[in-house]
Formats: structure tokens, sequence, C-alpha cells
């Protein structure tokens, strides 16, 4: 139980998250093991009838909550987070789960204006209660989903602002995971990168095989697919005494992530790794803005996960609707300790018809439209003629003395 605390504490350091005023919630199960995971910060702003006028009432989560009344679900029922505190307010949140995939579903906040800490002077003393969407974005199964960001919403009198959450509902065996999903909002901001590292032997935990193997990752919408990518990836991560381990991504790597019209996120989940490319569009070409990633290292004989980011990347280039591909072999400088290794690239993260790649983009041939081989000779042929016809009715024309261009 420490040792974890502990383990996790490093990872949200590492991470460059700073939770430390959020409150930290563990429901567990009847074997007591832990079934949901929390930690978030909420500012609500109530309004409400006050003595003589409207009054906004403002307050935190506070960090002295009850779970009573959570339960960790079943097949039959769904789990349900519910965080009481004060006389009778409480903030409940329950969860879905679908395709190896959860989300937390409704979110309801109960508040009692009799409180008259809360609610001095209120005139309508009563309990009440919204019921909203969580908006919580979708995340993968064994994952923490993490916002650091602010994220509001707004009911009728209530507004409650959302911010430093990691959220993990349907906990595998207890185990809390290592790994972090990151919400949209957090992909567009730099995670501070990892300064230090102590200085430590590393091993690899598994022996570098030679070259990686392609793998064939994609996402759905609905039942169609919304990204394609083909590759094999091999990371090439360094620490501060250079001492250099070579990780090849399984090709079985489970692969989710999300897709939008100007965003677009692929997660790939080993054994010991989690990464994440971000793609987004500017001025209709789309291109891999950001990778993410999570490394299980073993240092000194025990496992830490690293974490390192950059989100002002630029490769993979293309118009949107069209794919990516590059054949040979592509070091792309993430960090200045990670490098990937990407072999046989062809992906397209928007815009896929009838799920299959649209036509491709090469990495050899800069700034221009490939056109499949075939219709481009045949229009090649084409123009080509249509030139020589022209030229032969240009000089015509000048010798008998017309001008028609
Ligand atoms: C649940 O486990 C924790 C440590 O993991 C322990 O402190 C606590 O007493 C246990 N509770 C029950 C009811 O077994
Ligand atoms: C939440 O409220 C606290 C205290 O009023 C304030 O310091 C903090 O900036 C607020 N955070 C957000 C995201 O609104
Ligand atoms: C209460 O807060 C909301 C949102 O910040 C604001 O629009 C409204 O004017 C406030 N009302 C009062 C009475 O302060
Ligand atoms: C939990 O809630 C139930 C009823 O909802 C109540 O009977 C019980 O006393 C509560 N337990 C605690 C520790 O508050
Ligand atoms: C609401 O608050 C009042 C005053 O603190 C308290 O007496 C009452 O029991 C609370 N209502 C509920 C449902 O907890
Ligand atoms: C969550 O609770 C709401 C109402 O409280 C209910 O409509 C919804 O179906 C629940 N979600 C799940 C996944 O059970
Ligand atoms: C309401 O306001 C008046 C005047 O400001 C004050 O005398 C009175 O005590 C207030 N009542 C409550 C319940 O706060
Ligand atoms: C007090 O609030 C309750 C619940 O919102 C509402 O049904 C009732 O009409 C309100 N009473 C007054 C006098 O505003
Ligand atoms: C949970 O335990 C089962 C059986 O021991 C194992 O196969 C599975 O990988 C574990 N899941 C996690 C997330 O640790
Ligand atoms: C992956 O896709 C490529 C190109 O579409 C195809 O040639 C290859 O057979 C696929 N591999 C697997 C394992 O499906
Ligand atoms: C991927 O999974 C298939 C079937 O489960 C297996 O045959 C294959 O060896 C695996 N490939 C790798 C690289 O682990
Ligand atoms: C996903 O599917 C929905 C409903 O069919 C559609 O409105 C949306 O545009 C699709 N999103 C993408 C990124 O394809």
């Amino acid at each position: 139980m420490q040792r974890r605390a502990t383990a996790r504490a490093a990872l949200l350091l590492l991470a460059g998250l700073s939770l430390a005023k959020a409150v930290e919630i563990e429901i567990h199960d009847e074997n007591n093991k832990t079934c949901i995971y929390a930690t978030l910060s909420v500012n609500f702003t109530v309004l409400y009838e006050g003595n003589a006028t409207m009054e906004n009432a403002t307050f935190q989560l506070p960090s002295s909550l009850s779970s009573n009344g959570s339960v960790c679900g079943n097949n039959n029922l769904a789990p349900l987070l519910k965080m009481g505190f004060g006389p009778g307010h409480s903030l409940s949140l329950n969860f879905s789960r679908s395709a190896g995939m959860f989300r937390g579903d409704v979110l309801s906040f109960t508040y009692n204006t009799s409180d008259t800490k809360l609610f001095p002077g209120a005139k309508n003393t009563s309990v009440k209660q919204v019921v909203v969407d969580s908006l919580m974005e979708t995340a993968p199964l064994n994952t923490i989903y993490t916002c650091r960001s602010a994220e509001a919403i707004a009911d009728k009198a209530v507004i409650m602002v959302f911010y430093d959450i990691g959220i993990q509902a349907f906990v595998e065996n207890g185990t809390i995971s290592k790994n972090e999903y990151l919400c949209k909002a957090d992909l567009s901001t730099t995670t501070a990168p990892l300064t230090t590292l102590a200085t430590s032997t590393m091993t690899p935990t598994k022996p570098p095989s030679p070259l990686p193997s392609v793998g064939n990752y994609t996402l759905k919408n609905g039942s169609e697919f919304c990204l394609l990518a083909n590759m094999g990836l091999q990371l090439n991560f360094s620490s501060d005494d250079n001492q250099t381990q070579v990780i090849n991504i399984d090709s079985n790597s489970t692969a989710s992530g999300y897709c939008g019209d100007q965003d677009a996120a692929l997660v790939l989940e080993d054994v010991d790794t989690t990464i994440l490319f971000h793609f987004t569009v500017e001025q209709r070409k789309f291109f891999l803005k950001e990778v993410k990633a999570n490394i299980s290292l073993v240092v000194n004989g025990s496992k830490i996960s690293v974490h390192t980011s950059n989100s002002g990347l630029r490769y993979w280039q293309a118009p949107v609707g069209s794919s990516y591909m590059c054949h040979k072999e592509q070091k792309l400088m993430v960090t200045d300790r990670l490098v990937i290794n990407a072999f046989n690239v062809w992906v397209q993260p928007f815009e896929l018809k009838s799920g299959t790649f649209a036509r491709a983009e090469d990495c050899k041939i800069k700034e221009s439209y490939v056109v499949p081989i075939a219709v481009g000779a045949v229009l090649g042929t084409f123009v080509f003629i249509l030139m020589v016809i022209s030229a032969i009715y240009y000089r015509q024309n000048q010798m008998t003395g017309y001008q028609h261009f």
C-alpha cells in the first residue's frame, strides 16, 4: 500500500503533475481491493437566493470526504463514486465501459442550502440536485484518465470547475495503473520535460531485438475506421549518463485513442511502454505534432516509470484527405533523451473514406501530391499530347498571323 502510493507519487511528479492539493480517494471492494481511484479538485460556484439579493456561494471540494454510498459495480451495476461532505452535500459520478474503454457517465451534485457556512442567509433552505453529463472523454481501461487543465461544467445555478483530475474506474486486480491517459486539453499544453533521472545503472527490461515488427494499428469511430497506422517502432531512450536502451514496440500492442476533425491521438500500450502520437491539422495539412511516452525502466533494481514528451514536432506531414507513407527508416527526434526509429510508416489520421488509406504522400517526394502511378501516367501522357497539339496550333496560328492565346 505504502509502496504503491510512493510509486504513484513519483510518477505524477515525473509527469509534471502537481496534484498536491487535489483530493485523493480510493474505493475498495468486499475483498478490500481498490476498484475506483480518483484524485481531483473542484471549484464550485452556486447561485442562491440570499437574505436580500441573489448570492454566489464559492467553495472547493474539501479534502475530508466520505466515500459512503460508493459502489464498485458488477455486470449489472455501474460503478459509482460518491463523495459526501458537510451536512448533506455530495458529488457523484457513475462510470460506463465498452470496447476496452471507460468513461465517467453522469455527474450529480447535491447541495443543502440549510448549511449556513456555505450558504449564509439562504432564503430557501432545501436540498437541491443538479444532474449533468460528466463530459469525461473515454480512456482505455487500465489507465488513469488525467486532466490537469481546468474544465467547467455549468447547469442552471451551478458552475463546477474541475482540474488536476486523475481517475481510474474498473481497476483490475486492485492495482492502480501506472499509465496515464491524458485528456485532449492537456495534449495541447507542454508538460515540463524530465530534468533529472537519478544517475544510476539502467538495465533494459528486455533484450533489444534487431528490428521491430510492423504493426497495423487502427481506431474506430462507431463502426467506421477513422485512423490507420501501419508502422514498426523502436524507441531509443537515453538516460542522463548516456546509457541508452532500445525498446521495440510489439506489433500486438493495444491501440486506443480518439479521432477528431482537427486532432487525433493514437495510444499504443506495450508491456513496458505507453506511447501517444498526437496528430493535428493546420492549413489543410496534417502532421505529427506531439509524442508522449511513458517508459518503465529498471533503475537500481526497482521499476520506475519515466515520462517524456514534446508537443512542438512536425513530422509525417501530408494533405488532409491523403495518407503519409515512408518506406525508409526514419529517426524522429522527440526529446534529447528519446528518438523514435520508425520503419515502413503508412498513416492516415483524418478523413478516411470507406475505412481504407487514401492516396499516399511519400516521404521521398517533397511538397507535391502523389497521384497513383497509373492515373499519373495517363494524366501525364494526356498533358504531354495537349502541349504538343497546342505548340503545333500556336506555331500554325503565328505563321498565319492569328493570335488565339
Ligand atoms: C484494507 O487494506 C488496508 C491496507 O491495504 C488496511 O490498512 C485495511 O485495514 C484493510 N481493511 C480491511 C477492512 O481489511
Ligand atoms: C479554484 O479556487 C481556488 C481558491 O479560490 C483558486 O486559487 C484556484 O485558482 C481556482 N482554480 C480554478 C481552476 O478555477
Ligand atoms: C454569480 O457568478 C456568475 C458566474 O461567475 C455570475 O455570472 C453572476 O453574475 C454572479 N452573481 C452574483 C449575484 O454575484
Ligand atoms: C453510510 O450511509 C448509510 C445510509 O446511506 C448510513 O446508514 C451509514 O450510517 C453511513 N455510514 C457512515 C460511516 O456514514
Ligand atoms: C442540511 O443541513 C442542515 C443544517 O446543517 C441539517 O440539519 C440537515 O440535516 C441537512 N440535510 C441533509 C439531508 O443532510
Ligand atoms: C448513471 O446514472 C444516471 C442517473 O443517475 C443513469 O441515467 C445512467 O444510466 C447511469 N449510467 C450508467 C452507465 O449506469
Ligand atoms: C438579513 O439582513 C438584515 C439586514 O442586513 C439583517 O438584519 C438580518 O439579520 C439578516 N438575516 C439573516 C437571516 O441573515
Ligand atoms: C425552494 O427550492 C425547492 C427546490 O428547488 C423548490 O421546489 C421550491 O419551490 C423553493 N421554494 C421557494 C419558496 O422558492
Ligand atoms: C489481473 O490478474 C490476471 C490474472 O492474474 C492477469 O492475467 C491480468 O493481467 C491482471 N491485470 C492487470 C491489469 O494487472
Ligand atoms: C498490415 O497492412 C499491410 C498493408 O496494408 C499489409 O500488407 C499487411 O499484410 C498487414 N499486416 C497484418 C499483420 O495485418
Ligand atoms: C502477435 O500475436 C499473434 C497471435 O496472438 C502471435 O502469433 C504473434 O507471434 C504475436 N507477435 C508478436 C510480435 O508478439
Ligand atoms: C464520428 O462519427 C460521428 C457520427 O457518425 C460523426 O458525426 C463524426 O464526424 C465522426 N468523427 C470523425 C472524426 O470521423
